[in-house]
């Protein structure tokens, strides 16, 4: 039987949370299957971790996390560090110079979710592809004169033709592979004359490799009043890292709660290893109180079975956390009652059923 070694990055706040959840859940499903054998290796990357040795990764990362499969990411950012920080310091530290440069999230209502619109009555169910290593989070840009009133700060968003060539065809190859074959590629091509413009045009010439599929190009305020009022229209989504930041997180709301929202920062030229985390963050407000959500983090762990090869595991895995979801053992943030590891259990229970 093949065998998988993962990295686990629980990080800070309700990240550890929500990992040693998904680990207790997918050590569970391997054994249950008995098709492959999975082991999780844990890396103490975080505030923690950084208060103690001054970094937030350490310097071999890259290399360390070379040596694996892949990894499941928790979250990381902690209320006494600033933010740009901690970020910069493990996650963007890992996204940028792994090039893991496709971010998928997937977006659908799920049963015991409730979209907040009466305008997708037969739920969401839309892909949404976000470029994960350039534009505004390129690392490109600076301050001068600091403490003046002349000062001055730049944040640049820098594009290359490379860069979204490459994740104009993933996009388009995700939108072929499923059953709607539709595409929006979303810009910002009025205001911004340069790097935005760029992507019109790369998305015009990528598209005449991809007859068929039918694409669409939206400027990205007029986008979000699209997903609200015809939430149906939409399929798969491409667009900058800064933007889709944006729409991932509205898209996770109106399917239902950014609990359950699950992403994959992937290497599609499988030279590095990708790296799968839940969409959220590591949320103070609810961290050691054990209601955080963990379905995000197992659907991040099912693309993860997917990406890895273990797909009927991973089509299981999602079978058991919907069951679970269906029989109302839910979350606060879903407006249930049930604490993660009530929701672990079950799904444990669900998965013992697979064989019996
Ligand atoms: P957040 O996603 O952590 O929280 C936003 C809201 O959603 C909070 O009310 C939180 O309680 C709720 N929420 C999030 N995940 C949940 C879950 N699994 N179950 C139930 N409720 C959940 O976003 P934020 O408050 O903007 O950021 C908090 C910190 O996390 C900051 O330091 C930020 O930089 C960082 N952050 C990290 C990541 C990451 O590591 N990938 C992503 C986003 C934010
Ligand atoms: C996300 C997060 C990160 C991002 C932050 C925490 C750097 O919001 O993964 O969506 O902006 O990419
Ligand atoms: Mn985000």
């Amino acid at each position: 039987a093949p065998s998988y070694k993962i990295a686990s990055i629980p990080g800070d706040g309700i990240g550890p949370e929500v990992v040693s959840a998904t680990i207790q859940v997918v050590e569970k499903l391997a054994k249950t299957l008995g098709a492959f054998q999975i082991e999780f290796t844990h890396i103490p990357w975080g505030t923690a971790y950084y208060k103690e040795t001054g970094r937030y990764l350490s310097e071999d990362a890259l290399d360390t996390l070379r040596k694996f499969d892949a990894g499941i990411f928790g979250a990381v950012g902690a209320p006494d560090v600033p933010d740009h920080i901690s970020l910069w310091g493990l996650l963007l530290a890992i996204r940028g110079p792994l090039q893991l440069y496709a971010n998928v999230r997937p977006v659908r209502t799920f049963p015991g979710t409730k979209c907040p619109l009466n305008t997708a009555t037969e739920g969401i169910d839309w892909m949404l592809v976000r470029e994960n290593s350039e534009g505004e989070y390129s690392g490109q840009g600076g301050r001068s004169h600091v403490g003046q009133p002349w000062e001055a700060a730049t944040e640049v968003a820098m594009f290359t033709r490379v860069g979204i060539e490459r994740i104009m065809r993933f996009a388009f190859e995700t939108a072929r592979s499923r059953p709607r074959k539709l595409l929006t590629v979303v810009t910002k091509s009025n205001s911004m004359r340069n790097g935005m413009v760029l992507w019109d045009e790369v998305a015009a010439s990528v598209a005449q490799d991809f007859p068929d599929v039918t694409w669409d190009k939206m400027l990205v305020d007029a986008m979000t009043v699209r997903m609200v009022t015809k939430p149906q229209s939409i399929d798969t989504i491409v667009g900058t890292n800064l933007h889709m930041d944006i729409l991932s997180d509205l898209a996770a709301a109106l399917a239902g709660s950014i609990g359950v929202a699950p992403s994959s920062n992937l290497d599609p030229t499988r030279k590095n290893p990708s790296l799968f985390e839940p969409v959220h963050g590591s949320a103070f407000d609810i961290t050691g109180k054990g209601v955080a959500n963990p379905v995000a983090t197992f659907w991040s762990a099912a693309e993860m079975l997917k990406w890895i090869g273990e797909k009927n595991a991973a089509d299981k895995l999602m079978t058991c956390v919907e069951n679970v979801c269906a029989a109302g053992i839910l979350t606060p943030d879903l407006g249930g009652t049930s604490s993660t590891q009530e929701v672990v259990d079950a799904v444990c229970v669900e998965i013992g059923k697979i064989k019996a």
